[in-house]
């Protein structure tokens, strides 16, 4: 049997006393974070947690049912998942302006979330994945930048509009500490070394309007430079990797015939902290392949290019 780290058992001994015998409520996205915030108040609470998993039509190819998989395969509590999609794709109508697409999908999950969680009999605490670079990003921390640089929806919002009390487990900790608890907390591998994915989800990678149509483009993508990373074995040795779709069409050339259509950026960075980060210095090879797999299966996409921007300046995600 593994054996907890010192800040696992401080944190279970924490939840526990805070908690007593109400009901803790926790969101899962699918990333990592949510994933070991779960885990733990397993351990620590049991019966007395009830999950919340908002399929928001922003997810990756697959990712709502492999979340409810791996779930019920790890623990035993209460899962409900809120269909969502449609909602999602309204309030999102026309909308191009990156902060105003992670504002309406942050006032969004509140209330797919808050209506679910009000259907909860006994919920006191609100159990949430922030970690100390998203508070020190928002500007929450007492020193950190006044500026917000990105509006994380999930800091902040959610516990005074509902009334709960909250439960921060990880806001003290690196991602790469968050990785090394949820392996202390027998999380399987797959879950652990699960490349991080925004909470406004592939919104603020379909930059321009978000539609169904150009969503599915944007996940068959992704699913191909995810799949190819993890072919040549450098999904661990890379911190992020995904697709991202452009709101530009160029000229391209298919038989005799002139097309006109969309461009994918490829995206992939080695980070520590996330707070820095350089461009993955990937094989030619394996670009070449993406390239080729993404244009040749991906209907509506001529052209794909590769982000060789550092982070600062640039940001990891494009929105
Ligand atoms: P940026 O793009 O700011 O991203 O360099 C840093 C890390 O944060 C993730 N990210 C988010 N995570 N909610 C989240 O939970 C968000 O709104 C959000 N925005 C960015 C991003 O994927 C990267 O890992």
């Amino acid at each position: 049997t593994w054996k907890l780290g010192d800040f696992a058992e401080e944190t279970i001994a924490r939840i526990r006393q805070q908690v007593g015998d109400d009901r803790v409520i926790c969101g899962l996205s699918g990333g990592v974070d949510s994933a070991v915030v779960a885990a733990i108040l397993a351990e620590a609470i049991g019966e007395q947690l009830s999950c919340i998993l908002v399929d928001n039509g922003l997810l990756r190819l697959d990712e709502e049912r492999a979340v409810v998989e791996e779930f019920s395969d790890h623990f035993k509590t209460d899962l409900h998942v809120v269909k969502a999609e449609d909602r999602f794709l309204d309030v999102l109508d026309g909308v191009t302006d990156p902060q105003e697409k992670r504002r309406r999908i942050g006032h969004t999950f509140i209330e797919c979330f808050a209506s679910e969680a009000q259907k909860i009999e006994g919920a006191k605490y609100l159990a949430q994945g922030t970690l100390y670079p998203d508070v020190i990003e928002s500007g929450a921390a007492p020193d950190g930048p006044a500026d917000t640089i990105k509006l994380h929806h999930n800091v902040g919002g959610l516990p005074e509009e509902l009334g709960f009390d909250l439960i921060e487990p990880l806001r003290d900790l690196f991602k790469d500490e968050v990785r090394r608890l949820g392996l202390q907390l027998g999380l399987p591998e797959e879950i652990v070394w699960r490349h991080p994915f925004p909470g406004p989800g592939l919104a603020v990678r379909c930059l321009g309007e978000v539609t169904k149509g150009r969503l599915d483009t944007l996940r068959a993508a992704d699913a191909i430079v995810v799949g190819e990373i993890k072919a040549a074995g450098l999904y661990r040795a890379t911190s992020q990797s995904f697709a991202v779709l452009l709101p530009i069409q160029s000229v391209g050339v298919m038989g005799d015939s002139r097309t006109y259509e969309d461009t994918i950026a490829v995206r992939s960075v080695n980070t520590d902290d996330f707070m820095t980060a350089d461009w993955s210095h990937l094989p030619y090879e394996l670009l070449a392949r993406i390239s080729t797999r993404i244009i040749n299966e991906v209907q509506g996409v001529n052209r794909v290019v590769y982000d060789i921007s550092s982070k600062p300046p640039a940001t990891i995600e494009w929105e």
